[in-house]
């Protein structure tokens, strides 16, 4: 990248730039277009949701952050610096997370913890906090198999936050809980978020969330993944359950819920 161009992306506190970023993969029918042109600039602190029909690139977008995918075209930086692998300042959660089953709840943990150098008994104080913020404190010398799917879930995701990552990349974390449990873990995630000053990006496919969450709401076109339009939320924080009552978020929700629906049909056609 030009020096230029470099100085321009500090001054604007750019994390992480995509840049151009094309993805084919060479599938069993061919050659298959899953991203085209996506740009995108996505600023520190900033708390972006992806919403997009299935199958339109959200996850492969994700995975090319991550650097778990290398794009066939253009570039990602991640604080200027040219992404070319996996990195500790980039933190990921999955819809299913694979825990370590060898490992109780908290050792699952605890090993985050101790990757950024945090030891013995603080790592253990550290990790029950954690546990504590997913309500799972009780659970802490379970093994992973003794817990339900969503409480798996929920150790993931102390496990991706105890890790402390500047960038959260997360793709549909809370999709395969209860309605309760979700509420929960957005209500934390928004706290989490505004207490440690995180950037977050987060996919899902339930608009109320990405609304409830987001800064700005990213919706992707029907395949080739694109991005086709940027909502604002200009909805101040902290946002709860009535927020999704009010007139602002009903009429956001209605625009947004427009846009991915004439998406669904492209897919269809
Ligand atoms: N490793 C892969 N090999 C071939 N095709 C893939 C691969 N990963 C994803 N795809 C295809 O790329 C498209 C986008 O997938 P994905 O990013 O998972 O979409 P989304 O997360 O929006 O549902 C889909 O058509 C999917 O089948
Ligand atoms: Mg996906």
């Amino acid at each position: 990248m030009a020096g230029e161009a470099r100085d321009l992306m500090n001054k604007e506190n750019v994390c992480i730039r995509i840049d151009g970023v094309r993805k084919v993969f060479n599938g069993r029918n061919g050659e298959m277009v899953a991203l085209n042109g996506v740009d995108l600039d996505i600023h520190d602190n900033e708390f972006i949701c992806v919403v997009g029909p299935s199958g339109c690139g959200k996850s492969t977008l994700l995975n090319i952050i991550a650097g778990l995918l290398e794009p066939t075209e253009g570039k990602v930086y991640c604080n200027g610096k040219e992404v070319t692998g996996t990195g500790t300042e980039r933190g990921v959660v999955f819809q299913q997370y694979a825990l370590f089953p060898w490992l109780t709840v908290k050792k699952n943990v605890m090993f985050a913890l101790e990757m950024r150098g945090v030891k013995g008994k603080e790592a253990e104080t550290e990790a029950m906090k954690y546990l504590e913020m997913v309500d799972l404190a009780k659970f802490a010398d379970h093994y992973p198999k003794e817990l339900s799917g969503g409480m798996k879930q929920r150790v993931a995701i102390a496990r991706a936050y105890a890790a402390e990552p500047q960038v959260l990349l997360m793709d549909e974390p809370f999709g395969a809980l209860d309605a309760q449990t979700r509420t929960q873990l957005q209500t934390e995630l928004l706290e989490t978020w505004q207490k440690k000053k995180k950037t977050c990006f987060f996919i899902t496919h339930d608009v109320d969330e990405a609304i409830i969450l987001a800064q700005k709401v990213i919706i992707m076109s029907a395949r080739p993944g694109r991005i086709k339009r940027i909502v604002d939320i200009n909805i101040p924080y902290p946002r709860t359950q009535e927020t999704k009552m009010t007139p602002e978020f009903i009429e956001l929700k209605n625009e947004i819920w427009g846009q991915v629906y004439q998406e669904y049909l492209e897919v269809r056609k």
